[in-house]
């Protein structure tokens, strides 16, 4: 397996914790701990499963009699919001705040549990005025505003099943999403406020409901207060809705069983075609919330900050889920980190007293840019704890992290895990010696391993296969609608495991090393795309014939599209060709999605049944060797 993106490593560069990070530590003797949790994995589970509230606790925590179609706390009666938000409003945590919000133009809003409690059950009201009933499913396109969290524990309250779509998403990747999951009703708002500028997220749901006909209520939160088009009969202001009578302070919580639906997010595969992942309330709440509070340490004083966007799986379990089931006070922000100055982030660390912060390798590489000058500016000194997720760190912004965010005395918990994990799979806990760019040990109670292609455990610093050897609480249960493309892509290789889809390294301490993507998956900003969604939105523009889609190594973003086309017959080549192709993508799938580079070529490699050699495309771009092409039919 080559690794054309890992950076040189040094396996031996140890980071230990200090006497404080020790000693404030839940678990102070972690190898005793992950001992326990590893010799009977399910006492491990149903104990942690003990800390929440059931309506009727489970009559076994894991049936496997149907392989890869696992359940969890089965017979169990519960429903995530009963964890994340009615058992606080009868404790002293009624007054807490749950949530802190900052909005772009500086703006601030708090939410104490009680007021968050009140407003979901207000949104609850409303939907179920609407007809939506246990197992309907909602659409949800949001900006990053208390709202769409407010929106999203109301669907689990009332037993709707949330489909999140991030507010990047353009027309027709928020259409086909919404027509896959069949949502009679979807939420967006007027616009969202991006550095400076107005999303018209409205307008672009407009578009979307326009192509996909299920949609019956549009309900639109205010935010920007600029000029909308509403559709009557259709399209309701938020406002209007939670003013009626009908949105009473007082909604019940819908009894859930353990294995009942509680989301879908979409997510890239190696298809067109973007995946439902879909997760259950029982297993999910305790495997989100577990994790959270081993690895963050988390405590009722602390002010924890986890910069990622509710539209992705990293929100939704650690902005809106897990810290709400520990009764924690999150933090969560509207805009960009560099606007409009690059200390936005850090002004916000200093101000709120953020004392536990998680966000992306791409977005600290994106601030280092900017030098130290603007963290050095603030006092950072209220922060404890780091943590780094969704692309392997390099250890030059590891360390920068390490010295200049977090003052050498932060630990960094950088974790490995999935959309379809629900949660933190590979990760260090406080106590545990870090090596820069390495995610350390499985998190207790996970079985992982590197394999190589016959299932063999490989040797240490050997590249392979990174799987998962037995099921957890938090594991998809299905791809939504799709159960053979479950069974195919995940457990199919080897029957029994979960591919993970990742290549990694295990070292001679038995840490690991994550490479990265070994399917058709690229990782831009941390953000998961599949080459085939940017080859089908370049071949829906009637200039395309053919097109390939492939991810090149980025200093700030990880990694960048790089796209070849071939036009049809008669259509010139030229700048304008390319600058229109971008645009085209931005609008069919979105910003996210849009290449670095479109080259216009007149053959793509192929194999002789015809499949495009991407690999071969990318070790041309970096001018490395192209490796076996016997099968190339050029
Ligand atoms: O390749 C791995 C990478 O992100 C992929 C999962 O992407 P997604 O489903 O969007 O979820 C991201 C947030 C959980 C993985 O297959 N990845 C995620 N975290 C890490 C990582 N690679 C290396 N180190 C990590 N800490």
């Amino acid at each position: 397996m080559s690794d054309l993106s890992v950076p040189q490593i040094n396996t031996q560069e140890w980071y230990h914790p200090s006497e404080n990070v020790r000693r404030d530590a839940y678990i102070t003797d972690y190898e005793a701990f992950y001992e326990r949790a590893m010799k009977d994995p399910l006492a491990f589970w149903a104990e942690q499963a003990e800390t929440l509230d059931w309506y009727q606790k489970w009559d076994k925590v894991l049936d496997d009699s149907n392989p890869p179609f696992y359940k969890w706390y089965v017979g169990g009666k519960t429903n995530i919001a009963l964890n994340a938000l009615d058992r606080h409003v009868n404790t002293w945590r009624r007054n807490k705040l749950a949530m802190i919000w900052e909005g772009e133009a500086g703006e601030r809003r708090t939410l104490s549990y009680y007021r968050l409690w009140q407003e979901v059950n207000k949104f609850g009201n409303v939907l179920r005025s609407m007809g939506v009933r246990k197992g309907d499913r909602v659409t949800i396109y949001m900006g990053r505003v208390p709202e769409l969290v407010i929106a999203m524990l109301a669907c689990a309250k009332v037993g709707a099943v949330h489909s999140v779509v991030y507010g990047g998403f353009s027309e027709q990747a928020l259409a086909d999403r919404i027509e896959d999951a069949h949502s009679r009703v979807l939420v967006t708002q007027d616009g969202a406020w991006l550095r400076g500028q107005i999303v018209e997220l409205k307008q672009i749901a407009d578009e979307a409901v326009r192509r996909s006909a299920c949609v019956e209520h549009v309900v639109v939160y205010k935010r920007t207060g600029h000029d909308v088009f509403m559709e009557p009969d259709r399209d309701y202001w938020w406002h209007d809705l939670i003013a009626l009578p009908i949105a009473s302070t007082k909604c019940e919580t819908e009894v859930m069983d353990a294995e009942d639906p509680l989301f879908i997010l979409y997510t890239s595969g190696t298809t067109g075609k973007p995946k439902g992942i879909l997760h259950t309330h029982g297993g999910y709440q305790v495997y989100t919330s577990t994790t959270l509070r081993y690895v963050f340490d988390l405590k009722d004083e602390d002010r924890w900050w986890c910069a990622a966007d509710p539209g992705w799986i990293t929100g939704h379990s650690y902005i809106v889920y897990a810290p709400h089931i520990l009764g924690a006070t999150s933090f969560m922000y509207e805009g960009a980190p560099t606007h409009p100055y690059p200390n936005r982030w850090w002004k916000m660390v200093e101000y709120y007293g953020i004392t536990v912060m998680y966000t992306a390798p791409t977005a600290i590489r994106g601030l280092m840019r900017f030098g130290s000058a603007w963290p050095n500016r603030h006092d950072l000194s209220s922060l404890r704890l780091l943590g780094s997720v969704g692309e392997p760190i390099n250890p030059e912004a590891w360390k920068w992290y390490y010295e200049t965010v977090g003052g050498k005395r932060c630990p960094i918990m950088d974790t490995w895990w999935q959309t379809e994990t629900g949660g933190f799979m590979i990760t260090p806990m406080p106590t545990v010696p870090l090596k820069p760019g390495s995610a350390t040990r499985p998190f207790p109670g996970i079985e992982v391993d590197v394999v190589d292609e016959h299932g063999n455990s490989c040797k240490a610093g050997q590249d392979g296969l990174l799987v998962v050897k037995r099921p957890w609480p938090g594991m998809l249960r299905t791809v939504f609608g799709d159960p053979d493309r479950f069974k195919k892509q995940y457990w199919s290789q080897f029957p029994g495991w979960y591919l993970t889809g990742d290549s990694a390294r295990k070292d001679e301490d038995g840490y690991i090393w994550v490479i990265g993507r070994i399917d058709d998956v690229i990782k831009v900003s941390g953000y998961r795309l599949g080459t085939a969604e940017v080859e089908s939105g370049l071949v829906s523009h009637a200039a395309v014939a053919e097109a390939a889609a492939i991810g090149l190594p980025d200093e700030v973003k990880g990694n960048v599209i790089h796209a070849f086309c071939i036009l049809r017959q008669g259509v010139e080549a030229s700048p304008k060709l390319e600058e229109e192709l971008k645009n085209h993508i931005r609008h069919e799938v979105g910003p996210i999605a849009v290449p670095a580079k479109i080259e216009f070529v007149k053959s793509l490699p192929k194999t002789r049944s015809g499949k495009i050699m991407r690999r071969v495309l990318k070790a041309r771009a970096l001018g490395q060797p192209e490796g076996d092409i016997s099968t190339l039919e050029e």
